[in-house]
Formats: C-alpha cells, sequence, structure tokens
C-alpha cells in the first residue's frame, strides 16, 4: 500500500472518509459534504446506531453531489482526548474495512483536532503508520489465493493542514514499521525454513543499512566457553549460532559513548528436549525466537530511521531438540560466567541461551543497560494473559522509562519483584545454580529472571518476558493474528525518549 499526505480538499475519485465528533458533532468536512450531498449524511445518521463514538464506522455508498465512489464516516469522540494510539487504531481499522471491499483508494480528511496529546499533523501520520501496520499479511506459502478476496485497497492519502509536516513524521514512522514487519516475517517462518544459520543470514542483510553484523559459529562459542547455550543446541542437526548488530548512529561528543544494548532470546523450534512438550500445541514453539526477533526488528527500526544511538543487538540462536545428542535432565553445564548449572529440565533452555548471552555482551561492550527480550515462560501468560509483558529489573529509573514508551505506543509491560527468597530457588546442591526452581509451579517467571539476573552484573538490566505478547491469535486494527512485533515499538520509544540527543 502507499500513503500521501496532502493539504485538505475534496478528492475527485475514490473512496472519501470524514470525521463525526462526539454525539453526531459535524467535522468542518463532514458538513460540507453534508451540504454537497443534499443532507445525506444527516439522514444516514438518523438511520443508525452511529453516536460519533471513537470505533464508529458508517459507510454510504456512491451520494449524489460527489464523484467519490463512497464516503465512510468515522467517529473520534471527544478530539481533545485523542492520542497517537488512537489514531493508530483509525487507520488499521479503515484499512481492515475497505482493504478487501473493491475500494482502491481512500482519502482520509483529518480537520483540526486541538487534541491536547498530538498535534493534527502528527495524529495524519499516526492514522497512515496504523494502517501500513494493519495492512501487513503473511501470505508467502499460500498458492491457491483467491482473487476475490484479495486486497483492492492500494492508496491512502490523509489530508490535514500542514501535510508536509506530517509526510515527515510518517517518513520516521515508516521506518520503525519497517522493523515491525521484519520482527512478524521472522516470527510468523516455520522452523523448517528459519533455523540458526538461516535466521543469521537475515541479520546479515541488514549491513546495507550500515548495521554492522557479526556472526559466531559452534567452534568460536566453544572457545568463548559458551557451554550454557551449546548444550541447548546439541541435540539439533542445526547449529547454534551467536549474532551480534552493532549500529552506531551516535555523532560528535556522543560518537564514543557506551552503546544501550539489546539482548534476544532465539529459540528456533522449542520441542522441550528430552523433557519433551506434549504435541498439542507444539507448532507454537516455531515462535520461540520472538525475543530475537524483537531485537532483529529494532535493529532495523533504528537503522532504518538513522537513529542518534549507539546500539548493540546480539541474539542467541538454537533449536532445543531430543536426539542421541542431546542434552540429559542432570547434565551439569559450565556457562561463559563460569558458574556451573545443572539442567533439572531441558524444556527450561531460554534462560540457558540468554545466560551466556548477556554475559558475553556486558563483558565485550560494557554496555549502557541491558534490555532482554524472551519467550521465557508459560507462568507469564497465565499471570498478565496477552495484556502486558512481564518486566523484571534492577533498575528503578529503566523500569520507569519502559512503563511509559509502553504506554504511549500501547505495547504494555507490568513489573513483577524480584528478591533473594526468589533467587535462593535457583541454587543446586551439586552445581552453583540449577535451570528451575525448587518451588514447584509457584512464581515460574520470577525465577527465570532470578536464574537471568545471575548473569548480569552491575549494569542496569531489564528483563521483559513476551510469551504472552509475540504472537496472536486475534486479529486487532493494527495487529493482524500471527507474529505481532510486539516490543520493537516500544523499544523503539524508549530509545528515542531518553538517549537521542541527551
Ligand atoms: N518457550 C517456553 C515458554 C513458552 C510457553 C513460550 C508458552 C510461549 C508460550 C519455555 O522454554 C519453556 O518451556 N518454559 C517452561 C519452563 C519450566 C520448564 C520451568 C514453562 O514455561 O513451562
Ligand atoms: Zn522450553
Ligand atoms: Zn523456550
Amino acid at each position: 500500500m502507499k500513503f500521501a499526505f496532502s493539504e485538505i480538499s475534496l478528492p475527485k475519485r475514490g473512496s472519501l472518509a470524514v470525521a463525526i465528533y462526539a454525539d453526531n458533532a459535524f467535522s468542518p468536512t463532514a458538513e460540507d459534504v453534508d451540504k454537497k450531498t443534499g443532507g445525506a449524511l444527516t439522514r444516514a445518521l438518523e438511520t443508525s446506531r452511529f453516536k460519533g463514538k471513537k470505533g464508529d464506522f458508517l459507510e454510504i455508498m456512491a451520494p449524489n453531489g460527489l464523484e467519490v465512489s463512497r464516503v465512510i464516516l468515522f467517529g473520534l469522540g471527544e478530539v481533545e482526548k485523542l492520542g497517537q494510539t488512537d489514531m493508530e487504531t483509525l487507520g488499521g481499522s479503515l484499512v481492515k474495512r475497505l482493504n478487501t471491499s473493491g475500494a482502491r483508494s481512500v482519502t482520509v480528511i483529518l480537520d483540526e483536532l486541538n487534541a491536547d496529546e498530538i498535534k493534527t499533523n502528527e495524529a495524519a501520520a499516526s492514522v497512515a503508520a496504523g494502517a501500513m501496520m494493519g495492512s501487513y499479511r503473511f501470505q508467502k506459502y499460500k498458492t491457491d489465493i483467491d482473487d476475490a478476496k484479495e486486497p483492492t485497497l492500494t492508496r491512502m492519502t490523509v489530508s490535514c493542514k500542514g501535510s508536509a509536516t506530517a509526510r515527515k513524521a510518517f517518513a520516521d514512522q515508516e521506518a520503525l514499521v519497517e522493523g515491525v514487519f521484519l520482527t512478524r516475517d521472522l516470527v510468523s517462518e516455520p522452523a523448517n525454513t528459519l533455523y540458526p544459520q538461516s535466521f543469521a543470514d537475515r541479520c546479515l542483510e541488514l549491513t546495507d543499512m550500515g548495521v554492522h553484523v557479526e556472526i559466531l559459529d559452534e567452534a568460536k562459542m566453544e572457545r568463548l566457553g559458551m557451554g550454557a547455550l551449546l548444550g541447548v543446541g546439541q541435540g539439533s542437526r542445526r547449529d547454534s549460532r551467536m549474532v551480534i548488530m552493532q549500529w552506531n548512529g551516535a555523532t560528535g561528543k556522543k560518537a564514543n559513548r557506551k552503546p544501550l544494548a539489546f539482548v534476544g532470546k532465539g529459540v528456533c523450534f522449542d520441542t522441550g528436549g528430552i523433557s519433551l512438550k506434549p504435541g498439542p500445541g507444539m507448532e507454537e514453539m516455531k515462535w520461540d525466537m520472538g525475543g530475537a526477533g524483537t531485537v532483529t526488528g529494532l535493529m532495523k527500526a533504528l537503522a532504518g530511521r538513522k537513529a542518534k544511538v549507539n546500539v548493540v543487538g546480539v541474539i542467541g540462536l538454537v533449536e532445543n531438540m531430543p536426539d542421541g545428542n542431546a542434552q540429559r535432565p542432570g547434565d551439569i553445564v559450565t556457562s561463559m560466567s563460569g558458574q556451573t548449572i545443572e539442567i533439572l529440565n531441558t524444556d527450561a533452555e531460554g534462560r540457558l541461551v540468554l545466560a551466556d548471552a548477556l554475559w558475553y555482551t556486558q563483558d565485550r561492550f560494557k554496555p549502557e543497560f541491558m534490555v532482554d527480550l524472551a519467550t521465557l515462560t508459560g507462568a507469564i501468560i497465565i499471570a498478565l494473559g496477552h495484556e502486558n509483558a512481564g518486566l523484571f529489573s534492577n533498575s528503578d529509573e529503566l523500569s520507569e522509562q519502559i512503563f511509559e514508551a509502553g504506554k504511549a505506543v500501547g505495547e504494555g509491560v507490568w513489573r513483577f519483584p524480584l528478591s533473594d527468597a526468589y533467587a535462593k530457588q535457583t541454587k543446586s546442591p551439586i552445581a552453583d545454580l540449577q535451570n528451575i526452581g525448587t518451588g514447584g509451579r509457584g512464581a515460574g517467571s520470577i525465577v527465570a529472571a532470578e536464574f537471568l539476573q545471575k548473569f548480569v552484573n552491575d549494569v542496569p538490566w531489564v528483563h521483559l518476558d513476551i510469551a504472552g505478547m509475540a504472537w496472536s491469535k486475534a486479529d486487532k486494527p493494527t495487529v493482524p493474528k500471527g507474529g505481532t512485533g510486539y516490543g520493537v515499538r516500544l523499544l523503539d520509544k524508549f530509545v528515542r525518549d531518553n538517549y537521542e540527543g541527551k
């Protein structure tokens, strides 16, 4: 889909989307359209339940007096309260309604909103960004495409005053959405095509955008002592990899600043290993690389919009398989940190991958902070469902910054406690650590986070458990079902608001 911006004027063709405010108050353009159509809007509203609320839509086909093929009324509710996510939702909802309707183009007109939170031309950019996000489809494996059901909408024009500013704001957001799309693509890709080396190859493509990409193979990781990560991958026919992506966008005095670090769990498929998972639903474990997918999409977004920061993304890529060579329950491995780990359940593998990825990252880069993302525990879904990611941290300041960024972009996080009492549960009687807690099913997500913290020294750190967020079974206006791309917009906002230009 193509996006354009223009000053306000009624289009000569295609569809026209016009705003109605709370209690069916007409926007200036609605007023104009109503007059030109001899009161078609007024009459349509009289016979409908449309009340001008956010999320209300009403279509009027081929109205007399206008050249457009249809007018779509959209409710905005109380305009002064509108924010970025409302406008994105509007864009996504419009695409959903029009995409397969036969409409080829739509012009969305936004009169001056006077909203407290958002300028009208920024709102226009957000409508387009939301539409772009909502138009995403993962269709590469469909060969039986039914033309009658294919999208018809190819163009959206958003009209507002100061459209040049909207166009510029959208260019930035477009780069961000391209990052979200990469994450969705990676997460949706099945494990027979997306495995550690092929994932690493996808990362290499970011080189063209100025990202410096290194790939560590198993021999290199062995030399570095990454026994925790390598143990997870040893049952797979696919060799493990670690990918290090660096974007050095900081300039002038900030050019030599310590990088911000993002670390991702990239389990390309999680069978559970010898502690095999039950069969039903196991196909979902193709997206157990969601954390790594988010880190990769974030790197693309930051490079795409040429963010003025130094960032490093590190992802640990493995496949967790049962095999004659697979790791056994009871095995003891030595991590890069030197700490030994007794493996009591081979299905608690994400923390083993992150243990070496986190240690390597802080050891090599001495970063400003580390944020890791992982589809780490089923328990986080029991606690938070699919509405928020779990946040665990040793830093109140970072936690607050990420919480605020999440609120702003509609990708929520909720903080959980950490303490020595939980940490104690990770002590093994015969090794330094064990990979599951002694407390049975209690506090599974927290104990997992405590395990990770054993591989974090003094550096400020946040762990985001995104097991409930990386995949969606429900269509939402800006997030079609499948891989969600959760976290890319959250962390882009977090970086933008707190570390760029400062
Ligand atoms: N990849 C899973 C966690 C997961 C579950 C992600 C459901 C997405 C949806 C993880 O590796 C795992 O298996 N965790 C175990 C830990 C347990 C063995 C301590 C779990 O959550 O059951
Ligand atoms: Zn597992
Ligand atoms: Zn897993």
